[in-house]
């Protein structure tokens, strides 16, 4: 017979050990975002339905505004880790200025803060292309019993102690990692639960895809127009094969499965990328490393960068590590 998958549930149970400060806290966390996920993966899946049931700016039967979807995520994952005792803060890439969450008994006694992309690739909403979600989840550092600051949120990469993603795609899956690899679960949307359906997920060393928004190239560094140029030479296992969602999440899981590069360059246009820092980058490079694969501003390990502002943006290149390597060496050049 074959053997029962593993559903989300019995593996945080199963792995509570295994976490950093195994106090049940950050378990709890993962369970209101997997809860999350399964609401905005409902109202995604029937994103096309709005044009049909009312024009945007219609209000539905509760009487409630409808909202875009970004919005919508947002305030269903704020909404979710509010109502438990665990998150003191949540910084979204929807909002200007972090939240502060009090807790219940008003007396900021909840250790982790959380920052998220709540919708990510939006743009592809419209046209029935798969979007995602994106987590990074962090200790405070500022002490127990005062409100968050920003210093909470301005932390390292390297001090994370959880990141996922969930991607909203032809099955939705989410994938996470606490620092002891990354697993990767599938929703069964008949009975909405998650099956442990990729164990122990690792980036391939090489690869043979490079994603990057190539209508952008003329404005690109030189190193990175060279390499394009290498991706794109008839050499041994050249040419390399290009894609690109315009969904991060999307492009990073599919070369997370393949082996290959996702690249968001400065461009004279935008002179550190587009990618934001915080939402974006910190929790694909730990995702990414925890893999066996790489992330890179071009010269730095992307985790170990201070953050100076919530929504900073910075150069990004993640994917397989001698694709990043290899990146690193022709941006060298110059
Ligand atoms: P968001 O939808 O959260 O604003 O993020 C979109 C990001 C990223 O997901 C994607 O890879 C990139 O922007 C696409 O940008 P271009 O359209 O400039 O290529
Ligand atoms: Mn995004
Ligand atoms: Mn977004």
């Amino acid at each position: 017979m074959a053997k029962q998958l593993q559903t989300l549930g019995e593996f945080i149970i199963e792995n509570q050990q295994a976490f950093p400060y195994s106090s049940g806290e950050l378990s709890r966390l993962i369970n209101s975002i997997r809860l999350a996920a399964k609401v905005v993966n409902h109202e995604v899946n029937k994103a096309g339905l709005v044009d049909i049931t009312g024009p945007a700016g219609a209000t539905n039967v509760q009487g409630e505004d409808q909202q875009k979807l970004d919005v919508y995520a947002h305030e269903k994952f704020i909404q979710t880790l509010t109502n438990r005792e665990i998150v003191c803060g949540i910084a979204s890439e929807e909002n200007d200025d972090f939240i502060t969450i009090k807790g219940s008994h008003g007396d900021h006694q909840n250790k982790y803060v959380v920052l998220m992309d709540p919708l990510d690739g939006s743009s592809n909403i419209d046209v029935n292309v798969s979007v995602g979600t994106i987590f990074s989840v962090y200790r405070r550092v500022t002490p127990l019993g005062t409100p968050v600051q920003l210093e909470d949120f301005l932390q390292p990469g390297h001090q994370q102690v959880a990141a996922g993603y969930i991607v909203y795609g032809t099955s939705t899956m989410l994938v996470y990692t606490t620092g002891c690899g990354v697993n990767g679960f599938t929703l069964n949307p008949a009975l909405g639960s998650w099956y442990l359906s990729h164990p122990n997920m690792r980036y391939p060393e090489d690869g043979r895809i490079y994603s990057v928004n190539e209508g952008n190239y003329i404005h690109f560094p030189q190193g990175i127009k060279d390499y394009i140029k290498y991706c794109q030479e008839e050499e041994e296992d050249r040419p390399y094969t290009s894609r690109y969602i315009g969904s991060l999440v999307s492009d990073f899981h599919r070369n997370m499965i393949k082996g290959g590069i996702y690249m968001y360059p400065p461009s004279s246009k935008a002179p550190n990328g587009k990618l934001r820092l915080l939402y974006e980058c910190n929790p694909m490079a730990f995702i990414a490393e925890q893999a066996g694969g790489k992330a890179s501003d071009g010269k730095r390990r992307v985790m170990d960068i201070e953050p100076t502002e919530l929504h900073q943006r910075v150069p990004f290149y993640c994917g397989s590590k001698n694709m990043v390597d290899k990146v690193e060496e022709f941006l060298a050049r110059y």
